[in-house]
């Protein structure tokens, strides 16, 4: 067993070695054991008590409700109850009174911390800081397992390329590269880097492609060709399974046609063929249901047999294999075979928890672990590393002293600012901006809130504008409530809500320096209301410790590292839009934009390239954005060498200056173009980052490697390999700047 010792930052010792499909822990055995005590324990089961353990249901309603179904064997999991006290009865019932003492598995969405609430998602991906990430995994592992609940559906891993999609908040961003860094960081944090109590197994989702709904409407179908699934949207996916992910749920849109949770290429092929995923398959709420909406089966028995045998293991809320398995076995429409299968995969997951051994959980001590002093240190620490300073004339950051006026709809929204999918998190124990601040300047904070939500709508911003001609700078809290983005709520329209804008320019209007701070779980279309503040900092909703973390910038302590880990558009008719697109065969050149056409032109094409005539080619802030405090400059980018064979490793030299007059961080990215291949290759696509801290002045040469490996893609073919030929690589603070090296691979 290879393990590697480290030190995280809450100084939790952890151990290298994935909990599933890497090394096991050494309490539970070896892989040969494990199986062994799985072999056993299902050759004891009847196939109504195997079907059982492929059921989840959801709980939180009286424990007796479930008693009857639990203490006969048919539920293998439940998922939303996470009173200890609840889970501690029917862990009993399941352990001490049923046959043959299979402990439920209790699921819950623990996406981004449990009552210690960290930035949604796409605030941790903005970090670029896989091991913080890690560590705000790992203190939601503590917090929840220590209340009964063992298994967390996140990381979500779906490519998001359309901010109108709702879900956007969830997942990493655009990039693919990013979002495996982060699936394997979440793995790591949830499940723990060795098996303990501690260890609550991730499951990776949604199985795939949900991210590319048509038009960004949550749930829409997706066409994504093989060759874009295999480059684009399973690498996050097999990155998270490499990283020992114990489970995985299938997700609710079909792709050319075919329904996810009946996808048997994706789960069985690929997933368990080529990437030996030995972990288990649970379907998204009802998505197997759902297949009868889709037109995919005609009634649930149909669509029970469709999941099982494209390789789902387990059925959340369709109870559709509780109800149908046992015929569909007896006639011969589903093998045996393929039930135990199921149910190895599941009771593996539990045997690798320990379950068997700590079904219960000590509720005091479980109780004394939530919100504890360090996980709020984590919190406000991974706030701060993620939000993103956008635009600084100058006024950035602000001297103690100054008289503010606090504004704006986000200002004090405890319940808004936690974000969206946050279930357990409680508005009672966030810190708004409005209260970090007030703590910092005790009774000299004026606050006129001039929206009370951000969606609503007023004539007039007087009270404001009066405040503001009082104080010398004012602080506007902007964005989006926590219910504007997430599952199913798509927009489309992006700009701020209500009348945020028109509040904005009533301040602009006074003459006082307006610094807004966007709080909101997409990145909206804020051009028009950059020209109304002299600074704006972007923060997705920053959860229970946002409001000390943006404090902490505004006044100076922390210098703003975040970068966008996504593009920003100009306006929402661009979406989608990311970095890594293709070459097109006529590429923008910044020619002729719609007010320079003459009257009556000729109908000859204008400009001949990919654009819009009225917005250009370019996005509002690139992938890989974020401005600090201070300024960075990279030169001598160069590599060892011009040329190299396919299994050799890249040594790209960069020296980053830090210079500024203050100490900051940068996260230096690297990016890499294909020039010529068997298929039209991305512009560029981002293959390392680092974060440095350089004092002011200090300069560093800092050396990555990239295996050349790492270039390889799905061609022409359908086999997966580095091409040879010409490359360009840049080393850049963002993934529209920089200077392009060229090299070749033979
Ligand atoms: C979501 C999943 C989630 C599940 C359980 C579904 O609606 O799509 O992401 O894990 O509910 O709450």
């Amino acid at each position: 067993m290879k393990y590697l010792l480290r030190i995280s930052l809450l100084s939790f010792v952890l151990m290298l070695g994935a909990a599933c499909s890497g090394d096991r822990p050494s309490t539970v055995g070896t892989d040969a054991q494990v199986e062994a005590r799985v072999n056993k324990l299902l050759s004891k089961m009847t196939l109504s008590e195997k079907i059982g353990q492929m059921n989840q249901i959801s709980a939180g309603g009286a424990v007796t409700d479930y008693a009857e179904a639990v203490r006969s064997g048919q539920v293998g999991s439940i998922l939303n109850e996470v009173d200890p006290v609840k889970l501690n009865a029917l862990q009993r019932m399941a352990v001490e009174e049923s046959r043959l003492g299979i402990p439920l598995l209790v699921g819950r969405d623990v996406i981004h911390g449990f009552h210690t609430v960290f930035p949604i998602p796409l605030g941790l991906a903005a970090t670029f800081d896989p091991a913080l990430v890690e560590e705000g995994a790992r203190v939601a592992a503590v917090e929840a397992t220590a209340l009964g609940v063992r298994w967390t559906f996140s990381p979500m891993l779906d490519i998001a390329r359309d901010p109108r999609w709702g879900r956007i908040a969830e997942g990493n961003g655009e990039d693919p590269y990013l979002d495996a860094r982060m699936a394997e960081a979440m793995v790591y944090g949830y499940q723990g880097r060795q098996a303990d109590s501690t260890s609550m197994a991730a499951c990776v989702k949604h199985f795939v492609g949900y991210g590319a709904a048509e038009g960004g409407r949550d749930y829409n179908s997706t066409y994504l060709t093989e060759r874009q699934l295999r480059n684009v949207y399973l690498p996050p996916f097999e990155a998270a399974v490499k990283a020992g992910a114990m489970t995985l749920m299938t997700s609710f849109n079909d792709n050319d046609g075919v329904p996810s949770t009946g996808n048997s290429f994706v789960v069985k092929d690929v997933l368990r063929g080529e990437w030996g995923f030995d972990g288990f398959v649970v379907t998204d709420w009802n998505s197997m249901g759902e297949m009868i909406n889709h037109g995919f089966g005609v009634d649930r028995k149909d669509v029970a047999e469709k999941a099982v045998n494209a390789g789902v293991d387990m059925d959340m809320m369709t109870y559709g294999f509780l109800s149908h398995l046992e015929e569909l076995v007896r006639s011969g429409a589903v093998k045996e075979k393929t039930i135990d299968n199921a149910v190895r995969n599941i009771l593996r997951v539990k045997v690798l928890l320990g379950l068997f051994e700590n079904p219960y959980v000590d509720v005091a001590a479980g109780k004394a672990v939530q919100y504890a002093p360090e996980h709020l240190e984590a919190a406000r620490k991974t706030a701060e590393e993620s939000a993103i300073l956008l635009k600084n004339n100058g006024v950035l950051p602000l001297k103690e002293g100054v008289r503010i006026l606090v504004t704006g709809p986000m200002a004090d929204a405890p319940y808004d600012q936690l974000g969206t999918w946050s279930f357990d998190g409680e508005k009672s124990h966030t810190i708004t901006p409005l209260k970090a601040l007030e703590a910092r300047f005790p009774g000299k904070v004026d606050y006129v809130p001039g929206l009370r939500y951000s969606r609503e709508k007023r004539n007039g911003f007087a009270d404001v504008a009066a405040a503001a001609r009082r104080a010398d700078v004012v602080l506007a809290f902007l964005g989006e409530e926590a219910i504007l983005s997430g599952e199913a709520h798509s927009l489309a329209d992006l700009n701020l809500q209500g009348s945020q804008s028109e509040l904005l320019a009533a301040l602009k209007a006074t003459g006082k320096p307006v610094v807004a701070t966007v709080i909101a779980g997409r990145p909206l279309t804020i051009e028009r209301d950059l020209p109304n503040v002299e600074a704006l900092l972007y923060s997705f909703h920053p959860g229970t410790m946002g409001g000390p973390a943006l404090a902490n910038i505004l006044f100076g302590d922390v210098n703003p590292s975040g970068k966008t880990p996504i593009t920003f558009l100009r306006t929402v008719g661009q979406a989608p839009m990311y970095y890594s697109h293709n070459m097109t065969g006529r590429p923008y050149n910044g020619e002729t934009l719609i007010d320079n056409i003459p009257l009556e032109a000729a109908q000859t094409s204008l400009g001949n390239t990919s654009y819009y005539l009225d917005y250009g080619a370019s996005p509002l802030f690139p992938f890989g954005y974020g401005l600090s405090y201070t300024s960075f400059s990279y030169s001598e980018v160069g590599l060892d060498k011009s040329s190299y064979k396919a299994d050799d490793t890249l040594k790209v030299t960069f020296t980053l200056t830090n210079t500024g007059s203050c100490d900051g961080t940068e996260v230096a990215q690297i990016y890499i173009r294909d020039m010529v291949g068997s298929i039209t290759r991305p512009v560029k696509e981002l293959k390392a980052f680092e974060r440095v801290s350089l004092k002011s002045g200090e300069s560093r040469t800092l050396t990555v490697e990239i295996p050349v490996e790492e270039l390889a893609f799905v061609g022409l073919d359908g086999v997966k390999k580095v091409e040879p030929g010409d490359f360009q690589v840049w080393v850049a603070g963002d993934s529209a700047s920089g200077v392009p090296v060229l090299f070749n691979v033979f």
